[in-house]
């Protein structure tokens, strides 16, 4: 039966009366009517759909949406396209004229041209299936075949109709040292807006991606979500649009403000790949087809472990010297970790960088501090047993700096106007789009690599906004926002062909680029400079939303903490750090040897479930955002084999009473054997080393004690567990 209905619609779509396009995926189907003639329109998407189920939409009364509103001719909308055409005309009338079906090694590439009726304009749809993710990215390429420049004033990525009904959205706003928050809301009737401004760190103040519940407030691991992720690094635009009518209209693409972009006469202009995904499981269905997809096609090295390791910025700050660095090295050997990263505070000669308020665009070593060069310190680690990484910040400069003497003209600045400087009160941007800058970016990692090949890992930050609209170097100054990144995606790419197996940190202010149009060439990303465990439950629970663990840098630190002052126990910043990629944040000298061996045991606990934090599958259980006092989330292992299970108590009072966490993702016909990681308590749990079958524990769960029982003199109001699952 469906072979024939299959055929039946190929000979319709043969003679051009069947319009339908179906894009489909592992579990979901989405649905256009390209009708040839006609505007582009939508008709479904979600849940996977049988051919007969698909074919008989309309009769169940469906209707179709536009797919690519262009303004000009239907105004009531908001417009995902809209231009002014060089005799001045601002509409445009787009009809589908061919639709072309290629493959690619994981799916569909579907493109759907559009013409307009009357301007040499062209605007091609595309659709790219990742099947196996359950992600179709979606983007438009638009062509200018008139004989003079065309200005895009609008030019979104893709439109997604949502069907009107009990809808929230989850998205993830912040600042510096509190990024990756939720928010979670029902969407209602009128506008809502999320955007980035920042110019350089597109994800401290918003995100942009969006978790849209189809069946009232959001769960977990039960009920529809679509996502959708704009893989831009720059200013972005994510606007829900609601009147009296059966639809949220959502539109994702680049922030048109103050980016209206020139299109020359046979120009293409390509906006950035929206992924959209959907699931039934819930929020966390939703989060691991990100992971899955993320881990496959858009993180560098998706499919490697990532090392352990200890960062020197909350340990010394500036205060870099050789013994300082050598014992750092030797203290993170002795714990089990496998890599040291020497911050900022390295560089500069004639400007030393003593503070934040110099030397950025010297990257030459700073002799007082480091008589014997980079290479010295690569050799040492070696000697030591750990590989060595360096931090650098190469889109920038200071005032007071060699470069800027020499390159004035570098830096992002308006024409008539002073510099807008930044941190340290003398930062500035160079200014991506000059291919000049371009060249000398990758000279930096050159240089670095060049004299030192046995670099493991660059820390890559990027700490101040665009203060300023004004390029030294573009002719059309509305070009900036676009024009940065396709500079950076220059420098980017010819580094990444150069140093293919290099580690690269993603870091921007902390978690300001934690983007998936930023991440393709980096390896991780610093989730925030907020260290402190109990507010990186909240900041990681909402960045695993659309990130997976082994991108999402997690490291243990001092206390009281450097930024909001608490004081956590060891066990508990452990605990929170091995949910993520593990790594250190401390000066090891002012550590007990009792604190060391717990690090040193947690570290070799750590390396045992890896594979899973890294490679598993994610399934969030109770949030920290619903206040019940605790949070609690696992990873687990694709075959089910294995899993890791946190609990982390939030808020401590004198006998409470928590519920059992039923946990998720478990085989509920395998028996797990528990073993409690990270124990401090003097007596094992009373399921230590006993087995349970995963239908148990997911139906029931396990008893969580509300406190940690150590000896009397080392209890603390914290409290976490760590357990990990592995089945017979
Ligand atoms: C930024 C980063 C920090 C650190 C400092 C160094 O703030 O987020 O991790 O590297 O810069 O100046």
């Amino acid at each position: 039966m469906k072979r024939v209905f299959t055929l039946a619609a190929a000979l319709l779509s043969a003679l051009g009366l069947y319009a339908q396009e179906v894009i489909s995926t592992k579990s979901t189907t989405m649905v256009l009517e390209a009708e040839k003639g006609h505007e582009l329109r939508i008709l479904y998407y979600g849940t996977k759909l049988s051919d007969e189920e698909i074919a008989s939409l309309k009769d169940a009364g469906y209707r179709t949406q536009r797919a690519y509103p262009a303004y000009g001719l239907i105004n009531t909308e908001e417009a995902a396209l809209a231009v002014t055409h060089s005799d001045g005309n601002m509409t445009l009338q787009l009809q589908v004229s061919d639709i072309n079906e290629d493959t690619w090694e994981g799916g569909k590439l579907i493109t759907i041209t559009s013409k307009d009726t009357h301007y040499p304009f062209v605007v091609k749809s595309v659709y790219k299936t990742y099947d196996e993710q359950d992600m179709i990215g979606t983007w438009t390429e638009i062509t200018n075949g008139e004989k003079k420049p065309v200005v895009l004033t609008r030019y979104f990525s893709g439109v997604l109709p949502v069907r009107v009904d009990d809808v929230y959205v989850s998205h993830l706003y912040g600042t510096w040292a509190n990024e990756g928050r939720v928010c979670t809301e029902p969407l209602t009737r009128g506008y809502k807006l999320i955007k980035n401004l920042d110019g350089t760190r597109n994800s401290h103040t918003s995100h942009a991606e969006v978790m849209i519940s189809l069946d009232g407030k959001p769960q977990e691991n039960s009920g529809r979500v679509i996502g959708a992720a704009l893989c831009w690094p720059g200013n972005y635009e994510l606007a829900f649009h609601t009147t009296d009518e059966d639809f949220h209209h959502f539109l994702a693409g680049i922030c048109p403000d103050n980016a209206a972009y020139t299109l020359e006469s046979k120009e293409t202009f390509v906006t950035p790949e929206l992924a959209l995904t959907y699931s039934e499981q819930g929020l966390s269905g939703v989060s691991r087809n990100y992971h899955h997809w993320g881990r496959k096609y858009k993180l560098a090295h998706g499919d490697k472990e990532r090392k352990i390791l200890l960062n020197s910025w909350e340990g010394v700050y500036f205060d870099i010297n050789e013994p300082g660095m050598a014992q750092m090295m030797e203290d993170i050997a002795s714990m089990g970790g496998e890599l040291f990263v020497m911050d900022d505070g390295w560089f500069g000669d004639k400007y030393p960088r003593l503070v934040d308020n110099s030397s950025l665009g010297d990257w030459v070593v700073d002799k007082n501090k480091l008589p014997h060069g980079i290479g010295w310190l690569v050799k040492t680690a070696s000697e030591k047993g750990v590989k060595f990484g360096i931090w650098i910040e190469p889109e920038m400069a200071n005032s007071v700096s060699e470069l800027y003497e020499k390159h004035p003209e570098w830096v992002i600045k308006a024409s008539n106007r002073d510099i807008v400087t930044g941190r340290g009160g003398t930062q500035l941007v160079l200014d991506m789009s000059n291919p000049a800058v371009q060249d000398y970016v990758v000279k930096i990692v050159d240089d670095i690599m060049g004299e030192n090949p046995d670099i493991d890992y660059i820390k890559w930050d990027a700490n101040m906004p665009f203060s300023a609209h004004g390029s030294q170097y573009l002719k059309n100054q509305s070009h900036l926002h676009i024009e940065y990144w396709r500079g950076f995606v220059n420098a980017c790419d010819r580094i990444r062909a150069k140093y293919p197996d290099l580690t690269i940190q993603c870091c921007a202010s902390g978690g300001g680029r934690a983007n998936w149009g930023a991440l393709p060439w980096f390896d991780e990303f610093w989730v925030s400079d907020n260290t402190d465990a109990l507010q990186r439950i909240y900041m990681q629970w909402g960045t695993s939303y659309f990130f997976p663990a082994m991108a999402m840098a997690a490291h243990i630190s001092a206390t009281p903490n450097h930024t909001v002052f608490r004081t956590t126990s060891l066990k508990y910043r452990i605990d929170v750090a091995m949910s993520a990629r593990l790594g250190m944040e401390i000066q090891p000298k002012n550590m007990t040897e009792e604190e060391k061996a717990l690090c040193r045991n947690a570290i070799s606990e750590y390396k045992m479930i890896r594979p899973i934090v890294q490679f598993g599958d994610i399934y969030r259980l109770v949030s920290p955002y619903d206040d019940h006092g605790f949070a609690s989330m696992m990873h687990v292992a694709s075959d089910k084999q294995k899993a890791v299970f946190y609990w982390w108590k939030i808020a401590n009072f004198y006998d409470e009473h928590f519920p059992r966490v039923r946990m998720a993702g478990l085989d509920p016909e395998k028996q797990y054997t528990i073993k409690e990681l990270n124990r401090i308590d003097l007596k094992p749990l009373p399921y230590e080393g006993k087995s349970f079958t995963g239908k148990f524990l997911m139906e029931n769960g396990l008893e969580i004690p509300a406190t940690n029982e150590p000896e009397y003199s080392k209890k603390t109001d914290w409290s976490s567990r760590v357990l990990y699952l592995e089945a017979k």
